[in-house]
């Protein structure tokens, strides 16, 4: 086979993110853009020469055609075999699945998760570990570095491999093994989830709603879903993935997911409604008139979840990410296992789970998952939901209303200021880091600072220090505002503003959250300068 090193120089804007590298499609597309970034990624890993890796991505635009330079990349740099999804297709959490299942040295995931798809959106690579799960921050910056001196980068000419027969081949030396994208990952659920109880509660009339948003949880959720739990054809909807998602914006959120939402809170609502992203590794989960946040979601599974047989010896511990609600952490302490506040990012996950320190992680960001792999995991979550729905006889509303009047209801809310000139988002960022010191003890409304700071992490497994990781503000009472810029978009800067507020009077359980955060929403504005700063009237999406 015929290897050609083909002369590159280093391209800038390629550090690698909240989760991989993502950037405009066409960016992707311009000459060596993704060659330099792959390349970057073998020589940061310490390259590849007879090593094993999966392939896959969530089917957007370029999926196909990257995964085409990446298999001809992969041959020129010695890999011995690349397990690759039918199609080039594979769900975030079933990728990390088969990372772990085959025992492979890693695996490349193409997705840029919720953005939407198409030449004139979003495009993404990110490179995850023999543990299935993100690379740490130690190895992306060994890649990114790689991208700042790269010269060259070695491919061969060859025709494209065929992506659609199941089975081996070959491309010179180096085995393409074709895998369908559902079969591991579905006999995986098997063994965590109580697929029987599910089917008798389905066949007992309970309705079920999947929204796949045209994005790749499709095939997954219908075998799923319809084919082993018996749920009627149709009750996944927008099954059929698409390279831009169906036009749409494939964050299962209640904006994004508006025709579920609108469903749920319609007359004869099913009993329960869901939905997935992009690639597979976020959820949304909804019952009739009554949208669970993800922070809630989180703090629910942890109570509930040794109803189901993987997880019936209970939790090690749990985890989530600083900017997620507190709710976890009250459900943690009355079962006295440990809880864990990371940075926001699966990876930083990755060590505890390996570790056996937690078994449950999630994030406010519709992410939760739990050992099985080493990514969030959307269709995990909506199958434990259901296990414990079926298990307790309980409802939606029934569960939540039963979990805040045990440990108080964490009310809680997202805003986010998108798209905002990088300079004037940074100098806010910048203002209120100065202003952090000053800040105890003051008041805004019927709120004092009790304690302000810079959040940073000492991971307790590997000691490695992540500095910077948001601007967070206590209040008596034990409410909180953090401020942090997202590492996820793709223009300009998105400034997250997180609120909560723990409320355990049982009078007060029932407020709309709006009305419930409104002091804080108040003195979030106040302390930041977030309309004068932005130039906005107020956030351009509220989760
Ligand atoms: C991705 C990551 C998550 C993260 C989310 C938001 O989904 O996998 O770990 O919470 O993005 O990140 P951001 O930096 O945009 O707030
Ligand atoms: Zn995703």
């Amino acid at each position: 086979m015929d290897i050609q090193i083909k002369e590159t120089r280093p391209i800038d804007g390629q550090k690698p993110g909240t989760s991989g590298l993502r950037k405009k499609t066409r960016t992707f597309m311009e000459p060596h853009f993704l060659e330099n970034y792959v390349q970057a990624t073998f020589d940061g890993i310490g390259g590849i020469a007879g090593k094993t890796l999966i392939l896959g991505g969530d089917g957007r635009f370029f999926n196909a055609q990257a995964i085409q330079v990446i298999l001809r990349m992969a041959c020129a740099n010695g890999a011995a075999r690349m397990v690759v999804g039918q199609n080039g297709v594979l769900s975030t959490p079933a990728a990390s699945n088969l990372i772990r299942q085959r025992g492979a040295d890693g695996g490349l995931i193409l997705s840029a998760s919720h953005n939407p798809g198409g030449i004139d959106a979003d495009f993404g690579l990110k490179y995850n570990g023999p543990n299935g799960g993100p690379a740490s921050e130690g190895v992306t910056d060994k890649i990114f570095e790689r991208t700042k001196s790269i010269d060259s980068y070695k491919i061969v000419e060859t025709q494209d491999a065929d992506l659609s027969t199941l089975g081996e081949s070959k491309m010179g030396d180096m085995v393409i093994e074709i895998v369908d994208p559902v079969t591991d990952y579905a006999a995986l659920m098997e063994t965590l989830i109580d697929f029987d109880a599910i089917r008798k509660m389905i066949a007992g009339g309970f309705r079920i709603r999947f929204d796949a948003m045209h994005a790749v949880t499709g095939p997954y959720a219908k075998e799923i879903l319809e084919n082993r739990l018996g749920a009627p054809e149709g009750s996944v909807v927008n099954g059929v993935p698409s390279e831009d998602f169906g036009g749409g914006h494939p964050d299962p959120n209640p904006i994004w997911a508006k025709e579920l939402m609108d469903v749920m809170y319609g007359d004869n609502a099913p009993d329960f409604g869901a939905a997935s992203d992009g690639d597979g590794d976020r959820n949304m989960i909804v019952g009739p008139n009554s949208y669970v946040t993800p922070s809630d979601s989180l703090a629910l599974l942890a109570s509930k979840a040794h109803l189901a047989p993987g997880y019936s010896k209970g939790l090690a511990g749990v985890a989530r990410s600083m900017p997620t609600s507190g709710a976890v952490d009250l459900v943690a302490k009355a079962q006295g296992i440990e809880c864990f506040e990371t940075p926001t990012g699966w990876k930083f996950f990755g060590n505890l789970l390996d570790a056996g320190r937690v078994t449950l992680c999630g994030e406010e960001s519709a992410g939760t998952g739990s050992d099985h792999v080493r990514e969030k995991d959307g269709l995990w979550a909506v199958l434990l939901w259901l296990n414990i729905l079926a298990a307790s006889g309980k409802s939606v509303a029934d569960l939540m209303g039963e979990m805040w009047g045990e440990f108080g209801r964490c009310y809680y809310s997202r805003h986010d200021y998108e798209d905002v000139d990088a300079a004037a988002a940074n100098g806010l960022m910048d203002a209120l880091r100065g202003q952090l010191d000053d800040l105890k003890g003051q008041s805004f409304g019927p709120l004092t600072v009790q304690m302000a700071d810079e959040f940073a992490y000492d991971d307790p497994i590997d000691g490695s220090h992540s500095a910077r990781q948001g601007l967070r503000i206590l209040f008596e009472g034990g409410s909180r505002i953090v401020f942090r810029l997202s590492g996820t978009g793709t223009v300009g800067a998105t400034i997250r503003v997180y609120l909560e507020r723990l409320e355990t009077d049982p009078a007060l359980l029932t407020l709309e959250p709006a009305a419930a955060l409104a002091d804080i929403i108040a003195a979030a504005d106040q302390i930041a300068g977030l309309k004068q700063r932005t130039g906005r009237d107020g956030p351009d999406v509220i989760t």
